[in-house]
């Protein structure tokens, strides 16, 4: 049995559904990521599993053992909260060391353990200071310390970098998965930043109404969506319209380019349909390189906008009345394409996703 069994849960606030369902496993030492947008129920499947809400139906495992009405402070369950919630009358050590004193801990061994969380988050010379004379990252470290210091079994974190800067979330979530892999401790972690999922998790579990829409590794939610949501909701993503010409033969018609994906398909000839592909998999090519036509699809498309990312060039371009967009490495010997310019471009067979009707399931 998987260390954390999530069975059916459900919980209704009057008539909405906020979790509708919800089945999960999680493997001991696994960090899994509930990700979806704005009100979609991951803070209340989490506070269910700490112990803060009560559901309406389904039953939670931990460790072989119901916990489904065991009180929170029972649950060995370390949460860390969105916003800095440390006590502000209390120094950064005695914040950590909080959870070990209510568990009437022997002075020594709260300070051992203070000191050994201290040294964890980098921060002893701080160990005396007031949450105000701290940074918001600083703050959300020892957040994470004063949760990890009673060594709980389940570690669930909300959304704990919301409120930093991109450089400090960055750093500080590689910290944290770091720290996590050190104690091998199970984690959820919260968030709707799909790059912070993508880069940080074992497993991510995207949500959307309160329901499971895929589970699956970044690899696999990225690259293999199972549900238009999914494809959607994760990276950018150019949503074409086009119509099938040959289903037998994969082909469709695309600003007046017949171009090939995956076949055969299962809709009948003429049927309207969406093609969504990457910017990624687009690419501006000087000549249709040889061989090279049984694997690629090549059209030509006019250059409208270039806008430097950073480490990505994102190019628009419009191909026929179809407008999209195309990602390319940046270098410093890269010559920018020029709006204005009519290019080639070439997109893999396999790369296209086929969608029909919005909220269906990819086929
Ligand atoms: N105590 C409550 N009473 C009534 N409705 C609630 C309560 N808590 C949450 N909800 C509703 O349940 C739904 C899910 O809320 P939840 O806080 O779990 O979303 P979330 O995914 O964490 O969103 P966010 O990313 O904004 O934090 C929302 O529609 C919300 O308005
Ligand atoms: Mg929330």
């Amino acid at each position: 049995m998987s260390f954390l069994v999530l069975n059916q849960l459900k919980k209704a606030f009057g008539t909405a559904l906020a979790v509708d369902n919800f089945e999960l496993e999680v493997a001991k030492g696994e960090l899994v990521t509930f990700l979806g947008p704005s009100g979609c129920g991951k803070s209340t499947t989490l506070r269910i599993i700490a112990g803060f809400e009560t559901c309406d139906g389904g039953q939670i495992w931990m460790n072989q053992q119901e916990i489904t009405h065991l009180p929170a402070n029972r649950r060995k369950i370390g949460m860390v909260f969105q916003s800095y919630a440390l006590f502000p009358n209390m120094t950064v050590a005695e914040n950590i060391g909080f959870g070990l004193k209510l568990a009437k801990e022997k002075p020594p061994i709260i300070k051992k353990r203070v000191n050994e969380m201290l040294s964890l988050i980098r921060l002893e010379v701080l160990a005396q200071r007031y949450p105000h004379q701290i940074s918001g990252g600083q703050a959300q470290r020892v957040a994470l310390a004063r949760a990890l210091a009673p060594q709980p079994q389940l570690l669930l974190l909300d959304e704990p970098l919301s409120a930093l800067d991109a450089l400090i979330r960055r750093s500080l979530r590689a910290e944290i998965r770091q720290i996590q892999q050190q104690l091998g401790i199970t984690t959820i972690f919260v968030t709707h930043d799909q790059e912070e999922a993508l880069s940080l998790s074992d497993r991510i579990v995207v949500m959307n109404q309160g329901r499971i829409e895929q589970i699956g590794t970044p690899f696999e939610i990225y690259n293999y969506p199972t549900t238009n949501f999914v494809a959607s909701f994760i990276g950018t993503l150019n949503m074409l319209p086009a119509r099938v010409t040959n289903a037998a033969k994969g082909e469709i018609n695309l600003g007046g380019h017949t171009v090939r994906v995956a076949g055969p398909l299962s809709q009948s000839d003429n049927t309207e349909i969406t093609l969504a592909l990457r910017p990624e998999n687009l690419k501006i090519v000087e000549v249709e390189e040889e061989g090279l036509s049984a694997t690629e699809n090549f059209v030509h498309a006019k250059v409208k906008e270039v806008s430097l990312l950073g480490a990505v060039v994102r190019v628009r371009l419009s191909l026929a009345e179809v407008l999209l967009e195309l990602d390319m490495f940046n270098s410093r010997h890269l010559t920018l394409p020029v709006p204005g310019a009519e290019v080639k471009l070439s997109f893999p067979i396999d790369s296209g996703l086929i969608l029909t009707k919005p909220n269906t399931t990819i086929p």
